[in-house]
């Protein structure tokens, strides 16, 4: 165990790949992708950076052997076969599109930005030192992933699809028979999840609660957890056609968003108020809708101005 937040790059430091079972079972790996490449100081600082992605827990979780300063999720709990699959969170246009200007800070972001905001909001966590190796080793995988390829795929989709909105408000009732239905067995019923044996992360991660993600978080917005939901729930290894209704997402989706969670919030955030998304959940906002009908809708006319 070595805290080496804010060291000099030591490649030879990088820790043994993990050997404890990770929660990301998948189909496809760009593991050997990685491991074919030439032997060289990157080649190794690429591995780690997978390593960290899938495993994240296992070394900064709670029982973190680097330091612990997150919930016990994975980011590949999101950003599903270490963000290389289509249509879940994928990383590949990232080294193409960052730094960009993001509204939510109204600042340009580096990737390092980027993947702190992840840290403190969706892993409901703190922030790794910029010149950290493990920050260094996420941000040159998540780089990496530009180049890949998937056979079993066709084109990868970076991010989430956005649902069509309903007509109606998402219906958190609604959403809690669906969830009893088709998320319960994994999930549990309290949506904590199911920790792996030895406790080093989750088989099955949390969906609320103060181990899931925060109220800052980008799942927190009901539009991103709906598309997330209906494109890769309930989990199976292959993504094949989706199994809910766009109405099942987005009702499910109000249910998840309905319970309690980690009320970490940024001051910062939206610093024109007028560039807060439709479902954003928290005012003051630009139009006189409350924060209710911005967190559920009807979102027609909220959209429409
Ligand atoms: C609870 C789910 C969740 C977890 C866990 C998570 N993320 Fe994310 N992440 C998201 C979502 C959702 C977005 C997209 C947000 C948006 O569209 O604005 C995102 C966006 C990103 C982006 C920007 C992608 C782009 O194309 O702009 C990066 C980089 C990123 N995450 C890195 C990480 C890293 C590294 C971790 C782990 C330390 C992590 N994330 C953990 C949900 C998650
Ligand atoms: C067969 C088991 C299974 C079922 C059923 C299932 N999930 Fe998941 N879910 C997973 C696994 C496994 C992951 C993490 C995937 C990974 O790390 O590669 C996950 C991740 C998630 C995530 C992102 C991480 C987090 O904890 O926030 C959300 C949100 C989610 N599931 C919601 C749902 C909802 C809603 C349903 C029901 C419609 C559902 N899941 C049904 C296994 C399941």
């Amino acid at each position: 165990m070595g805290l080496i937040l804010g060291s000099v790059l030591l490649y030879k430091s990088i820790p043994n790949p993990s050997t404890t079972e990770n929660s990301s079972p998948k189909a496809f790996s760009d593991e050997p992708l990685l491991n074919n490449l030439p032997e060289s100081a990157k080649k190794t600082l690429l591995i780690y950076g997978r390593e960290l992605i899938i495993n994240t827990a296992a070394y900064l979780g709670p029982n973190g052997s680097i330091a612990s300063i997150s919930n016990g999720m994975n980011c590949g709990n999101c950003h599903l076969e270490a963000g290389t699959r289509s249509n879940a969170n994928a990383y590949i246009k990232v080294a193409a599109t960052y730094p960009k200007f993001k509204p939510r800070s109204g600042r340009v972001e580096s990737v390092t930005f980027r993947v702190n905001d992840c840290l403190q909001r969706s892993l409901n966590g703190q922030i790794l030192d910029t010149l950290s190796m493990e920050m260094m080793a996420i941000v040159a995988y998540i780089k990496w992933t530009a180049g890949i390829s998937r056979p079993d795929h066709g084109e990868i989709h970076p991010g989430t699809p956005e649902l069509p909105v309903l007509a109606r408000a998402a219906s958190v009732i609604n959403g809690k028979d669906v969830f009893r239905t088709n998320c319960v067995v994994c999930h549990g019923n309290n949506g904590q999840g199911q920790l792996l044996p030895g406790a080093t992360g989750y088989k099955y991660p949390p969906l609320w609660g103060d181990k899931s993600y925060n109220v800052s978080a980008g799942m927190y917005r009901l539009s991103k957890l709906a598309g997330f939901v209906k494109y890769n729930m309930p989990y199976t290894e292959k993504q094949g056609a989706p199994m809910l209704t766009d109405e099942q997402a987005w009702d499910v989706a109000a249910f998840v968003n309905s319970q309690p969670r980690g009320n970490k919030r940024f001051g910062s955030d939206w610093p024109e108020m007028a560039a807060k998304p439709y479902d954003y959940p928290f005012g003051p906002y630009a139009d006189a809708y409350s924060e209710e009908r911005h967190k559920y809708g009807p979102y027609g006319d909220i959209k429409k101005k």
